[in-house]
């Protein structure tokens, strides 16, 4: 019988509770600790589960690492911790699952792949929309060579509800938290390298220009392919979480609509009502977090290769880089490493 992977799982806020209840779900992996700062909170997921899981705070990161049991840890605290724990748990030659972004620089990101590559242990970055089926379904199109060659990837990724303005303080800015995964969707179905980036934002929230943040951003890459994304990312839609592609080619164009509540659809006499897209990230990519968890136990099983390469983490981190550095140079800035 092959034994299940143990995992540690570091923070549980809104994203780390979800992806606990993945893991719960799953019958390949163990979910042995749980790291974060309201014990309370993790008592409370291990009671209603009747789960075997020690529980500490983070000033007792240590004892989860030293765990033999532990295979792997899923680091889903603030961005501002990912580079110490995944530093940390390296170190102890954990296989390391991270929440986008991995770091806040490109320098910090590189220098964490390069240390799991000393340690011969395998570091994904979490872009869950590589693990939609319907991104994914449409990436193996591309690839396959029947479309034809992209010409145009449009992406549009518009937040709801509006995230907690304390959270947006501590995220980095938009780019390097939001538009970070439009980054990394567009230039894999682009599939070539960036040329140059241009960016425009704004803040209609006047609390966020406190902290030089935007909620509203467009963003427009060229690649060397002779393909243009375009981004439009936000903080806010008024009907809903609404994430959308469309992909133009040579042969043929492809898109991915919104998901609804649910499928009714209801025509009379005004015209057609359709259900409102889903309410947040977790409803709409509830298989893409199920599938990545299944790839990373893959990967710390060794049965499959990691499908968020070094390269591609890092030229997402400095397409990010480079959206601050188009707003504040108010002109398009070439791609460079
Ligand atoms: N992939 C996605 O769709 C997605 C969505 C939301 C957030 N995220 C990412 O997930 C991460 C967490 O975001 P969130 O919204 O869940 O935040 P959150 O503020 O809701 O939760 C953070 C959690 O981390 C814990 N924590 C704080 N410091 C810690 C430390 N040193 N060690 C261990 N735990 C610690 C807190 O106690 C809390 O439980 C961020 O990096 C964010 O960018 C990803």
């Amino acid at each position: 019988m092959v034994s299940k992977v143990g995992l540690a799982v570091f923070g549980l806020g809104r994203m780390g509770l979800h992806h606990v209840k993945n893991i719960i779900m799953s019958p390949r992996a163990s979910l042995r600790w749980i790291v974060c700062e309201n014990i309370q909170d993790a008592n409370a997921v291990k009671e209603e589960y009747n789960l075997n899981t020690q529980c500490v705070t983070p000033d007792k990161v240590e004892q989860a690492l030293e765990d033999s049991s532990v295979d792997g840890v899923m680091i889903v605290s603030p961005t501002g911790t990912h580079e110490d724990l995944i530093q940390k748990s390296l170190d102890k030659a954990k296989s390391v699952f991270c929440e986008k972004p991995l770091t806040p620089s490109v320098p910090s990101t590189r220098a964490c792949y390069d240390l799991a590559e000393s340690k011969g242990k395998p570091l994904l970055c979490a872009f869950q929309r590589r693990f939609d089926p319907s991104f994914y379904s449409l990436y193996k199109q591309v690839r396959s060579g029947s479309t034809g060659p992209v010409r145009i990837v449009k992406a549009t990724s518009r937040d709801f509800p509006y995230p907690p303005v304390d959270y947006l303080r501590t995220s980095g800015g938009i780019f390097k938290d939001s538009t970070i995964h439009d980054l990394d969707m567009v230039s894999w179905i682009a599939g070539s390298k960036p040329v140059s980036v241009f960016a425009y934002g704004h803040a209609h929230n006047p609390e966020l220009r406190e902290f030089k943040d935007n909620d509203q951003v467009v963003v427009v890459i060229s690649y060397e392919n002779g393909s243009v994304a375009v981004v439009d990312n936000g903080r806010w839609c008024p009907y809903g979480y609404d994430q959308r592609l469309e992909v133009l080619c040579d042969k043929m164009q492809l898109s991915i609509d919104n998901k609804g509540v649910n499928h009714l659809i209801t025509s009379g006499d005004q015209g057609t009502l359709l259900p409102r897209p889903e309410d947040n990230f977790m409803n709409r990519y509830p298989d893409a977090y199920r599938n990545e968890l299944e790839h990373f136990l893959n990967v710390v099983q060794g049965k499959e290769e990691i499908r968020v390469s070094k390269e591609e983490t890092i030229q997402a981190m400095r397409l990010a880089e480079l959206c601050f550095e188009s707003i504040e140079k108010q002109k398009t800035v070439p791609y460079t490493e």
